[in-house]
């Protein structure tokens, strides 16, 4: 492989005076167009008494109003386009888990960015012009795979746009046309991973050489699973809808140490989530993002909700953000222990005799939220394996956790399995509505 640092663009190349400066020209830009064109923007700006002309320094920008789901929500669905409809090119929208949906625009330049985004991300994960890559993330009004599709095109890859489902014929794709790179949700990678298994096909002898999994939290546990079962380099991408999709950061296949935060075009903030008080580097909170480039749609300070850590950039000059420990809305708390889905797949992961297919059931019990781990035993494990990882992933929940749960040890097989973005939690509890 060529000396990695040779292929970076000329956005990576920058030295870190040239970026800060290059960061505010762009900001201040970003936020006369918001407030020019939005009057969104306008009003919430005017309400906190600044105007973009305020932000002489990057430190500026935390006098600026956040931005949340709840505000796209009610300017659903055009409200907060900047451009005249005729030069939007692409509506996405994400589901959400209630009410209504947001939708995104873009227009012809932020498409285009967006695609260098994505092969930027491919590129420091170990892809190269001429790679043939395997799109599994769903087509449609999620980023994932249009988003994946056109950047791997924009890198000079072969794109085999598979989109998520038929799960038996990925497998029979990625055989026959002998893909190098995979990108996919790692908990749908796992369901592939049984279809091989099934078929009775090696899934380490494929032409698969790196796997590019995003779109849900993941641990390192499940690099590990899947980088051995596989024989792959897994690496982890970034992004959500409101920002731009996937592309907003990436992590580097030699170092695997966090994800560069592509932060020429996206600024990252960490902010506490309940304050809103701005974090410094290091500290963990509430990715907060604000967008340097983008014409449709700029977002100012927009609430991610994704809890994680800043940390200083390496090869690249960008900081990078620690892998994702969850969404605030993911979050449980159960007698007043803060708990994440990743918690328990670390836990899970590493627990002889179950597979890595669990999931959380959250019930009432009187006045008190109760929650069972339910995960699934691997096809060879005994009942006495069985009973013996109930109680270790029971102790380990406690000892790690600090909080009493039920564990399940359930058949092989038994629990759904994801075909996109994967639903840990599953929320029985009565008039809860925050999972329908
Ligand atoms: O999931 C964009 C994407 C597609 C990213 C494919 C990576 C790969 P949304 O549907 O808008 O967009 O969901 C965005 O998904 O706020 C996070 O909570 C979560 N998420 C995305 N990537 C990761 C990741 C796409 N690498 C929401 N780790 C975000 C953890 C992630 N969570």
């Amino acid at each position: 492989m060529a000396d990695a640092t040779e292929l970076l663009d000329s956005g990576e190349r920058l030295d870190p005076e040239t970026l800060r400066a290059l960061q505010l020209e762009r900001l201040r830009k970003s936020l006369r167009h918001a407030y020019d064109n939005v009057p969104f923007y306008r009003h919430a700006f005017d309400k906190a008494g600044v105007r973009p002309d305020d932000c002489r320094s990057l430190a500026d920008l935390s006098r600026f109003p956040f931005t949340t789901k709840a505000d796209l929500r009610e300017n659903y669905p055009y409200g907060m386009f900047a451009v005249p409809q005729d030069r939007i090119r692409r509506i996405h929208a994400s589901s959400g888990t209630t009410g209504r949906p947001t939708v995104v625009g873009y227009t012809d330049a932020d498409l285009s960015l967006w695609s260098d985004m994505v092969a930027r991300s491919i590129r420091a994960a170990g892809g190269r012009p001429g790679d043939k890559v395997h799109v599994a993330y769903g087509y449609g009004l999620f980023t994932g795979g249009l988003g994946a599709h056109y950047g791997a095109e924009r890198l000079g890859c072969t794109v085999i746009p598979a989109s998520g489902g038929m799960t038996a014929r990925q497998v029979q794709l990625i055989q026959d046309l002998e893909p190098e790179i995979i990108m996919v949700t790692p908990s749908y990678m796992l369901t592939i991973l049984d279809e091989f298994e099934r078929q009775g096909v090696d899934p380490r002898g494929t032409s698969l050489r790196v796997g590019i999994f995003g779109a849900e939290p993941w641990t390192e546990q499940m690099r590990r699973e899947i980088e051995e079962r596989f024989a792959i380099d897994a690496v982890d991408i970034y992004g959500l809808s409101e920002v731009i999709g996937p592309g907003v950061a990436q992590e580097c296949v030699e170092a695997k140490d966090g994800l560069h935060v592509w932060e020429d075009h996206f600024f990252p903030e960490i902010v506490d989530p309940i304050s809103g008080e701005v974090l410094p580097d290091g500290a963990e909170g509430e990715l907060v993002f604000t967008s340097l480039t983008k014409e449709a749609m700029p977002v100012v300070r927009y609430r991610t909700r994704d809890l994680t850590r800043l940390l200083p950039g390496t090869a690249r000059v960008f900081r990078r953000m620690e892998k994702v420990t969850g969404r605030s809305d993911d979050m449980v708390i159960l007698r007043g222990v803060n708990l994440f889905p990743t918690q328990i797949e670390e836990i899970v992961l590493r627990t002889p005799g179950v597979a890595p297919h669990f999931q959380l059931r959250l019930t009432r019990e009187g006045r008190l939220d109760a929650l069972t781990v339910r995960a699934e035993a691997r096809p060879d494990a005994s009942p006495e394996t069985r009973d013996a990882a109930a109680r270790a992933i029971t102790a380990a929940v406690k000892d790690g956790i600090g909080v009493s749960v039920a564990v399940e040890i359930v058949e092989p097989e038994s629990l759904e399995r994801s075909v996109g973005k994967i639903r840990r939690i599953v929320d029985l509890r009565p008039s809860q509505g925050r999972r329908p």
